[in-house]
This record gives structure tokens, sequence and C-alpha cells, in this order.
């Protein structure tokens, strides 16, 4: 459990709060390139770390992410018309270009008067499909050396939808391993060909262990497996970047990027190192059976007011996520179609920002109770922030690889050397 005021500091990621800072030190995905698929396209509002955001895309090709009301009188730059140079405000016509400089003033005689106006903007950059964005001041880092970042465009696959909670919550999400028996569990795992979906099932009480890494942990699972010993590793870097191991599966990672303190983007990457995505995987994808759930790209209001555009859920708690209870009571735990619902009929269930206060962990919330510890480390200590960003400053605290595998040894140690990872 943690106090109510960790808990806030843990959650809250405004300017001038240091789990702001902490998010404000790194490059995030903020949107999918093909969001702005061309030179002039329709901008995209984006909200994140708190602040309304507009992504627009200049006749050069250039991206850039600006604030998302004009700095005359606030209109909302969205329903600007976009120009050669930039986007020209709907209201009374002030351009700004894609790094938020004012380069005409329609209803100015003085001509010179817009060379003094610069709305806020943040760097940007596009690398694998993603549009990054960097919201801190100073240098930034490099960007984080995924196993995904360089793999060419057929091996990779990232998708992005709405979860209506703090960020933490799903990021917790991500290495709470246990649940995975329960709430993902079906009849037809029991007789699943890909390995650890078996396994799973049949062990449903692993033994965990953790290790460091340079960004964050290693979650480390132990389950029984006939005669062997079935072990995954789950990589999870701070402060809420995962990648989930899969034997025989594309593997699958994600990021739980702050919309405001009360909405979270959730991005999947799911990616094969070796060989293009093949069409098995990409029709259940389509499907919207795991990630990303049965989603719908539009206009949405937030609760906290401000309008996104990005991809919505089907399955929401206003529709009860579609749950059908005969379903499960004839083949799962929850009767909700996908793997991605059934987090969210969960995680969005606990409340905007889950109430840590009034909890009752045990054994298997190891690892929920490390990446607190670990986030908390870096918010509290003084200097932590610091001293995070030089650990992240040149990307390789990201290199890392999940692991999922059956082998005969029991001891931590022992597997960890014969990963090369001891
Ligand atoms: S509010 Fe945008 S130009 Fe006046
Ligand atoms: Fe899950």
């Amino acid at each position: 459990m943690l106090s109510v005021e960790k808990n806030r500091l843990l959650c809250s990621v405004d300017a001038g709060t240091p789990g702001g800072e902490l998010f404000r030190s790194m490059w995030l995905p903020a949107l999918l390139s093909a969001q702005l698929p061309n030179p002039g396209c329709s901008p995209v509002r984006l909200k994140l770390l708190g602040e309304e955001l507009l992504a627009i895309r200049v006749g050069s090709g250039k991206a850039g992410i600006i604030q998302s009301r004009c700095a005359h009188r606030g209109a909302p730059l969205f329903f600007g018309k976009m120009e050669e140079e930039g986007i020209r405000c709907a209201y009374h016509g002030w351009v700004y270009d894609e790094n938020g400089k004012c380069t005409e003033m329609m209803n100015e005689p003085n001509k010179n008067l817009c060379r003094n106006v610069k709305m806020r903007s943040y760097q940007v950059q596009e690398k694998a499909g993603i549009v990054w964005v960097f919201m801190g001041s100073g240098e930034p880092p490099a960007l984080p050396k995924f196993p995904w970042i360089d793999l060419p465009q057929d091996q990779f696959l990232a998708t992005v939808w709405l979860q209506e909670t703090n960020w933490f919550q799903g990021a917790e999400g991500e290495i709470d391993s246990s649940h995975v028996s329960c709430l993902h569990r079906t009849n037809a795992n029991a007789t699943s060909t890909r390995v650890h979906r078996h396994y799973t099932y049949s062990d449903p009480s692993p033994k965990y262990f953790i290790r460091d890494t340079n960004a964050g942990f290693m979650s480390i699972a132990r389950r029984n497996a006939d005669n062997e010993f079935y072990w995954r590793i789950t990589q999870w870097m701070a402060p809420m970047f995962s990648l989930i191991p899969s034997a025989a599966w594309p593997i699958g990672g994600r990021a739980w990027i702050p919309i405001d303190n009360e909405n979270t983007y959730c991005w999947d990457f799911s990616y094969s190192k070796d060989q293009p995505l093949q069409q098995p995987f990409l029709d259940f994808v389509a499907k919207g059976a795991a990630f990303p759930p049965e989603y719908e790209y539009k206009p949405h209001q937030l609760n906290t007011g401000s309008m996104i555009d990005t991809w919505i859920p089907r399955r929401r708690m206003d529709n009860n996520y579609l749950i059908d209870r005969e379903l499960q009571q004839t083949f799962s735990t929850t009767g909700i179609y996908g793997v991605n619902d059934q987090d969210r009929a969960m995680q969005e269930g606990m409340g905007r920002i889950a109430d840590r206060s009034k909890e009752m962990l045990i054994s298997s919330d190891i690892a929920i109770v490390t990446a607190r510890r670990r986030v908390l480390d870096i918010l509290e200590a003084e200097g932590g922030i610091a001293k995070f960003r030089e650990r992240i400053a040149d990307g390789t605290a990201f290199a890392v690889d999940p692991v999922d595998v059956v082998l005969p040894m029991d001891g931590v140690d022992d597997f960890l050397a014969a990963q090369g990872l001891a």
C-alpha cells in the first residue's frame, strides 16, 4: 500500500511536479506518423502531461507539435487552415509554423509585430513510424534504443488508444504477471500450442524474482512445466515502458504515456526480430482480440474537458465492456471479448486514480511494489531525476530483451547465466 501523499506524488504529471519533470526528461511517443499522412493534412489534437497540443505537418513535410490555442485570443488552432508554411488561425488569420513561430498577422498593420510572437512548441523527431516529442528543457537524451526501434517496417507494428485511468494504473497491469492466469483465462488456454498460454494456465502461482537493470528491472517468473521450468522475463523500464516475452508470437512492448492525471495513451509495440509479422498475427490484431482492442479513430472529449483525436475503444465502462454473462459461465473468466478490454475493465473500474492506501498486497505483487519503489526513488531522492537522465542519456539502457523459454534448471542465477544475463 501507499500513503495518499506518495500516491499523489507517483501519479502527478503536471508541469512543476516531480513526475512531470521525470516525463519531461525523456523522448515520448506522441502520435503515429500515419496520423499526419501528408503535408497540409488535417492537424491532430493531442494532450500530453496535462498540456493541450496540436500536431501539424507543414508543406515541407516536417511535423511539429505546438500549443493548441492561438496566441492572439486563444482560439483553437485545430480549426485553422493548413498552408504551405504553417497553420492559419481561422479566427483572425495569424499563421504559425511547425516551431510555433508566428509568420503573419492578417489583422495587424505593423507587419514586424509577429516577430515577437512565439508559441509553446516542442522538439520532435520521427522514427519507427512514430512522432516523438521532448517536452523538457536542456539537452534531450538519445532516443531509447528499444530492440524494435530500427527494425524494418514489416517486422514492427505500433498502435495507440485511450485508457481512462492515470498512467501508473496501466503500467502496473503490465508487470502484474499473476493476473494473466485468472483475468485472461479461457477454456482455449489449456490446449493452446502457444507455450506460455499452456503453462500460465497449468501453474497459476509462479515464483517471482527481481533483478535490476540500468533503466528498471527484470521481473522473472518461474512456473512448473512438466519436468522442467517455464521461465519468463518481463522487462520494465522506468517510468512506464515494458517488453513482454512471447516464444511463438511477436513480442509485445507497451508504453503508458500520460495525457493528464486521469487519462493515458496506451501504446503497443509488436515486433519480430527475425522475420516479417505473419498474416495470422495481423489478422488476430485486426480482430481487436488483444492489443489494440477493437477501436475507432475519432475526436473525443476527455472527462477533463480537452478534445483529442485518437483511437477510442469500443468496449467501455459505460457499456459494461459488452460483457457476455453466458460466455463468462461457459468459456472465460470475464465474458469480455479482448485481452485489453479485460485489462481496462479492471483498471478503469479501480477509478481514475486508484486509491493505493486501501490495498492488501501479497507476494505475487512484488513486481508492482518494485516498480513503485523505483519510480518513487527517482522522484524523492535529491538529484534523482538528474541521475536518471544520466542513465538514459545514450539510449542503451532500453536495449534489453524479454525472455520466454522452457529449461531444466530451477535456480534463477543458473537460468540468467544460461541467458547471458548474469
Ligand atoms: S484568435 Fe487566432 S488569430 Fe485571433
Ligand atoms: Fe492483462
